[in-house]
């Protein structure tokens, strides 16, 4: 038996206080920020609690005035809710189409202040650094550009990215990684060799949309399983679905600083999910893009740590924690290693050496480690002043993760606005936002939007948050 997660129990909570009268049909329910405050719970918790009350009948939304409590004839009792519901089955189509079409929107636009980035400001990755160690890796090997690099990726850094996966509590040994071009290529890879095109694959519910391109381009159903920034990937319902009659071949989860929404697995909950996907045969793809950002000094665990049956194919990249224009990333598979090895080499052959010398040269001294540490201070508080400018321009009424890491925040707008339309405003503003509506298949998420904090807090920021706040405003 395990506990109900925390959304379940509050849940529970005020069904009882509405059966037994505390709360009186009619009477206003506690906003989403007091359910914040006086519970600790982040927004997307408060968020489920009232969709939760809203799904079995005792709670009605009232446009621009909050929630109110209805009596329906039957209550539930405690303990009762039925399971959330897993949002759209169905073959999945058009993502690419809504995704392409907002990128393009945002080529064709004259950008002042992108929002949209998941990546830091250029000044904020060690460039220079990276730069002498290229200069040093060519003299040292003069022959570099004219041979072609090995398949798997360079030993040097296979060795590194294998001794740094141990304080992580992973065993990702060296001959069974593959540098890839990064995430983006890890992902497609371990797609490719686990499923067949019309398999099913579940992801998290919001999800990053460049996954949702992936899947779609490899002709993958996909199961968006609910997730909040609580606790990530909501277990009951995934739990539910795989004792469904759809067989689902993968399962796609971000387990630290998931993208949008922050979340962070407890460990419980990690072990919980290997153990789930090795019971039902169902290959678990990690994601530890964001893994080296979490402001802890410990690494958290990664889901490959609690992976006794090698059932799990792990994923990452260096792209958002120290160099985007190198587009280094890393898959290892476990015993899937010699097909996706295969699949690398007809796909695109090794990727090309020098940056993987520079960057491995740089790895191995301390100064890695304490930029990295400098980085992650200078993102807590790029979150923090991001944050604070939202809440001082934004309608009352939205709601901000609080992610322990990472350059991404999750806005909840008021239901009645649409990110779409603030995208599109904001744009001719010069503005670029991520409007939530991309990051799933189902129209959930358009009144959200995902704010980078990757640049410093400058005059130009907060005057870009202001006119969105304004153009918020103008929405009604
Ligand atoms: C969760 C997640 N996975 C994968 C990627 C792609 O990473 P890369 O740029 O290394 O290909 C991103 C990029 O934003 C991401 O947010």
């Amino acid at each position: 038996m395990h506990t109900p997660p925390l959304y379940r129990q509050l849940a529970d909570h005020y069904l009882d206080a509405i059966r037994s009268g505390t709360l009186k049909t009619g009477e206003r329910f506690p906003s989403i920020r007091l359910m914040m405050e006086k519970h600790a719970v982040s927004l997307s918790t408060a968020v489920q609690v009232c969709r939760e009350l809203e799904d079995c009948g005792v709670l009605e939304a009232r446009p621009r005035s909050g929630n109110y409590i209805r009596q329906p004839d039957d209550l539930p009792k405690p303990g009762a809710l039925p399971p959330p519901a897993p949002v759209d089955t169905d073959v999945y189509v058009g993502i690419h189409e809504k995704v392409s079409w907002v990128l393009r929107a945002s080529q064709r636009a004259t950008i002042k202040v992108n929002f949209a980035s998941a990546y830091c400001a250029p000044e904020l990755y060690p460039l220079k650094t990276l730069q002498d160690h290229m200069i040093k890796a060519l003299r040292q090997n003069q022959h570099l550009l004219g041979a072609q690099g090995p398949n798997c990726g360079h030993s040097a850094l296979r060795n590194i990215l294998a001794r740094r996966a141990l304080t992580a509590k992973a065993n990702l040994p060296a001959e069974r990684i593959v540098i890839t071009n990064g995430a983006t290529e890890a992902l497609n890879l371990a797609l490719r060799a686990v499923t067949r095109p019309g398999d099913t694959v579940a992801v998290e519910s919001p999800t990053f949309y460049g996954l949702l391109q992936i899947l779609e381009s490899l002709n993958l159903r996909v199961l968006e399983i609910p997730a909040t920034a609580h606790a990530g990937i909501n277990l009951l319902a995934l739990e539910q679905l795989l004792q469904g009659a759809e067989r689902i071949q993968a399962l796609i989860v971000t387990p630290n600083l998931q993208n949008p929404l922050g979340s962070i697995m407890p460990d419980a909950n990690k072990s919980r999910l290997v153990q789930l996907c090795a019971q039902h045969t169902t290959v678990l793809i990690e994601d530890d893009t964001y893994g080296d950002l979490v402001d802890t000094e410990q690494p958290l665990s990664t889901l490959k740590h609690w992976d006794r049956t090698d059932n799990v194919i792990y994923c990452a990249s260096l792209n958002k924690t120290l160099a985007p224009g190198m587009r280094l990333g890393w898959i290892s598979a476990g015993k899937w290693h010699e097909r996706v090895e295969m699949l690398k080499h007809t796909q695109s052959r090794g990727c090309e050496a020098l940056s993987q010398l520079a960057v491995s040269a740089f790895m191995k001294t301390p100064s890695y480690e304490r930029y990295l540490r400098r980085l992650r201070k200078i993102l807590t508080q790029q979150r923090q002043q991001m944050s604070a400018g939202i809440a001082r321009y934004f309608p009352p009424g939205t709601c901000v993760t609080t992610p322990q890491g990472g350059t991404l925040l999750w806005v909840e707008l008021p239901r009645h606005h649409s990110s779409l339309a603030l995208f599109h405003e904001g744009l001719k503003a010069g503005i670029q936002i991520s409007p939530g509506d991309i990051f799933s298949n189902t129209r959930r998420f358009d009144h959200f939007v995902r704010i980078g904090c990757g640049a410093p807090y400058s005059p130009k920021i907060d005057e870009a948050l202001a006119t969105l706040g304004q153009l918020l405003k103008n929405q009604g």
